[in-house]
């Protein structure tokens, strides 16, 4: 998979004087069935998370509230995202190396995962997956 397979999406808005909502119905405005939902919250200042990429696994990351900025590195490629608005997703396709930083204060960073958790599926040494990715090239 390369960092061009990753990608922000926008996702359906109902805006609304009482508040605006948005909606996510699995494999129609993301690219997946989602089996799994997890987020990140009462994240202290300077943390940083992700570090890690995962052999099967697709993603989809939204900022339920405050910002944050994810960077993706395909093992050739890299790029940084800046996530601050609720109704953007940012699609991370599988074999692509995270690191998620810059939180502001009271940031929720919901995920849908395609698979259940398997710690079997990830790659947490960046040798171990840039070994991974260069053995798929050849
Ligand atoms: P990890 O995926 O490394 O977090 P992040 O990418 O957000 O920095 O997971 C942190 C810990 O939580 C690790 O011990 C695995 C565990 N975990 C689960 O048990 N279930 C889950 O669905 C997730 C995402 C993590």
């Amino acid at each position: 998979m390369a960092l061009s397979d990753c990608c922000l999406m926008t996702l359906p808005k109902i805006e609304d004087s009482r508040g605006n909502l948005t909606f996510i119905e699995s494999g129609r405005h993301i690219p997946f069935d989602f089996k799994r939902i997890y987020y990140l919250y009462d994240i202290p200042g300077g943390a940083e998370r992700g570090g890690h990429a995962h052999s099967a696994l697709k993603q989809f990351i939204v900022p339920m509230s405050g910002s944050f900025d994810i960077f993706l590195d395909d093992g050739t490629d890299s790029r940084s995202f800046h996530m601050n608005r609720s109704y953007y997703g940012l699609y991370i396709a599988p074999r692509i190396w995270r690191e998620i930083r810059n939180f502001s204060s009271g940031a929720v960073l919901l995920v849908l995962a395609s698979e259940f958790y398997d710690e079997a599926d990830y790659f947490r040494s960046y040798p171990a997956f840039l070994e991974a990715v260069k053995a798929t090239q050849k």
